[in-house]
């Protein structure tokens, strides 16, 4: 981990936390310009390893830091990349240790992420910009730029991404990248099907799975749209969200996505039914004691749609659905596989996951059964979005 000279720099010290939280060793390398703004005490207490800052340090007993550095490392993250670090690393500069090392790390094994972090005039300065282009041009990972208030009280684009996207980028960029290329589509949540203005019916779905799935679908290189109900769970990162309420609204948002999709995964609860006729106002007791009385209309089968519907040969779309019961989960999901028409469904038994952070599935395709035991759901969907690569032909092991 490299902290180039940025008021950013408090990020990194968080960051470097998270890390370390993750399982991961890390080593820190700052430039001069850096310990004007963290110093390297906090970074060696929060990395637990004495921190670099010089290419003449002698503790190195080759007095080789910028050799030893990387050596063992399996990615450089540059955190903050300051405009004046993008420039000597577009041209090969080495003099001080983080850019020396960055130019003698093994190239062909040890990538290299840089997070900007500058004012939004440096950002989008000719210079940086053609700076970024020439480091990607060379191999670099640019990780991106936040928007918004900048510590100098400029509104833009140019702020370093915050400490859990920045460690969700470096997870994402070591999966397999077995849907580049591809477009996914998922739905996830409930559906919340309106009575009157202030009343509905939902279900208790909270939309975590089709939000893990999601996030594992563009980990492995996928451009993902999720169509959301109402939850509140944050858009995993480089994820298209569109939020909708009801199961009319999902269906449109898919049908409108549907032609650019080769893969759709329909992990929502979609209400069955919906009150025929939303009252436009809202509902009074009438004195009575009788309750009003509510008619109901199916809602459309948004998977079975999709899965069933024609297409030229040209066009191929992979559809996945789950199935959440509460008894007899292999023949239930093996009955609704054949019912939706899709070639895999996934089973998962609703009481004992709705709200949780794990879960279990059953794979039912037309060979047979797979189970993938009880796991985070995040673990669980990079283990689907594998077996899905597999049986679509661009999976590790297909
Ligand atoms: N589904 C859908 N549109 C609906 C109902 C369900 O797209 N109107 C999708 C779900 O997203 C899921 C799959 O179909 O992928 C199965 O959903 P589920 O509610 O378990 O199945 P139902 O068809 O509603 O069957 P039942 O309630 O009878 O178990």
């Amino acid at each position: 981990m490299g902290l180039s000279g940025g008021v950013a720099c408090y990020k990194s010290a968080e960051l470097c936390r998270l890390l370390i939280k993750a399982g991961a060793s890390v080593q820190v390398v700052m430039t001069q310009a850096a310990e004007q703004f963290m110093t390297p005490v906090t970074m060696q207490a929060l990395s637990q390893r004495p921190v670099y800052g010089s290419q003449w340090d002698r503790r190195a007993s080759n007095n080789m830091a910028h050799i030893n550095l990387t050596r063992e490392a399996d990615a450089c993250l540059i955190a903050p990349a300051s405009a004046d670090l993008m420039a000597k690393l577009a041209q090969g500069q080495a003099d001080d240790l983080l850019s020396l090392m960055c130019l003698a790390r093994p190239a062909d094994r040890v990538p290299l992420l840089l997070a900007p972090a500058m004012n939004r005039e440096m950002w989008q300065h000719p210079a940086t910009q053609r700076n970024v282009a020439q480091v990607q041009a060379d191999g670099a990972g640019v990780l991106g730029v936040g928007h918004g208030d900048q510590a100098c009280g400029e509104t833009g684009d140019g702020r370093m991404l915050e400490p859990l996207e920045l460690l969700d980028e470096l997870i994402a960029f070591f999966q397999p990248k077995v849907l580049t290329g591809q477009h996914v589509l998922v739905t996830a949540g409930p559906t919340y099907e309106a009575i009157d203005p202030v009343r509905g019916i939902t279900n208790l779905s909270s939309g975590k799975m089709g939000f893990a799935v999601a996030r594992a679908a563009r980990e492995a290189g996928a451009t993902v749209t999720l169509v959301a109900g109402p939850v509140s769970l944050p858009t995993p990162r480089g994820v298209n969200r569109i939020n909708v309420k009801s199961a009319l609204d999902m269906l449109a948002a898919v049908t409108a996505h549907e032609p650019q999709t080769t893969v759709f995964i329909a992990t929502s609860a979609v209400a069955d039914w919906r009150p025929a006729q939303a009252s436009a106002s809202k509902i009074k007791k009438d004195g009575s004691g009788q309750p009003p009385e509510l008619q109901f209309v199916e809602n459309p089968d948004i998977l079975a749609m999709l899965a069933q519907s024609e297409r030229g040969e040209s066009r191929a779309l992979y559809c996945v659905g789950f199935a959440a019961e509460s008894h007899d989960l292999t023949a239930n999901a093996q009955a609704k596989r054949q019912r939706k028409g899709v070639p895999l469904l996934v089973g998962n038994i609703g009481p004992d996951t709705f709200g949780q952070d794990d879960n279990a599935l059953l794979l039912v395709d037309e060979a047979g059964t797979r189970e993938l035991s009880r796991d985070s759901k995040l673990s669980l969907a990079r283990k689907l979005i594998a077996e899905i690569a597999n049986r679509i032909g661009t999976g590790e092991s297909s």
